[in-house]
């Protein structure tokens, strides 16, 4: 055989099989044509390397060059063909459109967010503005324009976390009550959500950082029928018909002061577990402003007058979903998150 014989007959095997690779119809078909084509007893290319030895010894690098080129050729036709009745499907040999599909994953938001939101809702429309302030605070912010005395037990190393010398983590939401009161002229409403710490271990019902909602309403002739009423209609937007008492309470920053307490929530004021047989459960703290924290602001309190409260949105949270452990917020466990969100 010549070298021009030879490299025809290469040329010819090459579009013959490509063709053959091309218009197999079944894996079956395809698996003859592999079998036709560069299988090692029957193959026409192994029959073409059969007769290399009758070339011309000159010849016989090019005729193999042609014959490795073309086996190349045939093998990746032969691969890609295969990989369309592997998926059946135009999408590439990873997609299997057989499989049954998976629910689409959607994020959802905590628990705590969702009362937040709400909270900021209601008190929205009542004419309420968002207003935050630091976590790291001084202890004049914290304590001393809050009219706590200089050796409350709040101030105790054992309840806050000092952050050294002149600063520390805030304990509660209210000293934005002072840095509004320094910044804006009554009448002042402000909402104030924000993250507050405090020198606890976690358990079941305590935690070392913790989300509390500030509220101040600052203006001429305001009284506490005002703090009732809004309170009390807050309590009825958030969770729908419930009863609510106020129970005289004591805060440094607020005289007279009040805790407001909304019907168990679980048991619908029968009494369980979960409100200790009260039938009650405390969502908040709230007062009158005292005198001296609107003077140590520069406030005229002749003239000035308000309410403030303080509540928890992850206490609420637990309330209203009868969550048992506060544990739970914290963990980011998906089982747990994921439940309010379907
Ligand atoms: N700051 C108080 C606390 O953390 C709550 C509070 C705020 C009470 C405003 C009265 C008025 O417990």
């Amino acid at each position: 055989m010549s070298l021009a014989e030879f490299l025809e007959a290469a040329a010819r095997l090459e579009q013959e099989g490509l063709a053959t690779i091309a218009g197999a119809e079944s894996p079956d078909t395809l698996t003859a044509a592999r079998n036709a084509l560069v299988g090692r007893k029957s193959g026409r290319l192994t029959a073409l390397m059969a007769s290399l030895p009758s070339l011309d010894p000159t010849d016989r690098r090019d005729a193999g060059a042609a014959v490795n080129r073309i086996k190349a050729a045939l093998e990746a036709a032969l691969g890609s063909a295969s990989a369309r009745f592997s998926t059946g499907a135009r999408g590439g040999p990873d997609l299997d459109p057989t499989m049954p599909a998976r629910r689409a994953w959607r994020g959802g938001a905590h628990p705590v967010t969702i009362v937040m939101r709400e909270i900021e809702e209601i008190f929205r429309e009542l004419g309420f503005t968002i207003a935050l302030g630091p976590e790291a605070e001084t202890p004049w912010y914290n304590f001393t324009a809050l009219n706590f005395p200089a050796d409350h037990p709040a101030m105790d190393m054992h309840d806050t976390l000092y952050l050294g010398e002149g600063a520390l983590l805030r304990t509660h939401t209210s000293p934005v009550q002072i840095r509004t009161l320094q910044r804006y002229k009554p009448p002042i409403r402000v909402l104030v959500p924000g993250n507050v710490y405090r020198r606890d271990f976690f358990d079941a019902s305590h935690a070392p950082m913790f989300a509390q909602v500030e509220g101040l309403a600052i203006d001429e002739g305001v009284s506490f029928v005002d703090l009732k009423a809004t309170l009390t209609h807050f309590a009825q937007r958030f969770f729908g018909r419930t009863r609510t008492r106020f129970r005289p309470s004591y805060f440094p920053f607020t005289e007279p002061s009040a805790e407001m307490d909304v019907e168990c929530q679980l048991c619908n004021g029968t009494g369980c577990a979960g409100c200790k047989q009260t039938g009650w459960m405390e969502i908040l703290g709230s007062g009158m402003v005292h005198p001296s924290v609107l003077e140590s602001t520069g406030v005229d309190s002749e003239r000035y007058s308000g309410w403030a409260f303080g509540m928890g949105p992850g206490r609420i949270a637990m309330l209203r979903y009868g969550i048992p452990d506060i544990r739970l917020l914290y963990d980011t466990d998906m089982r747990f998150l994921e439940q309010l969100s379907r």
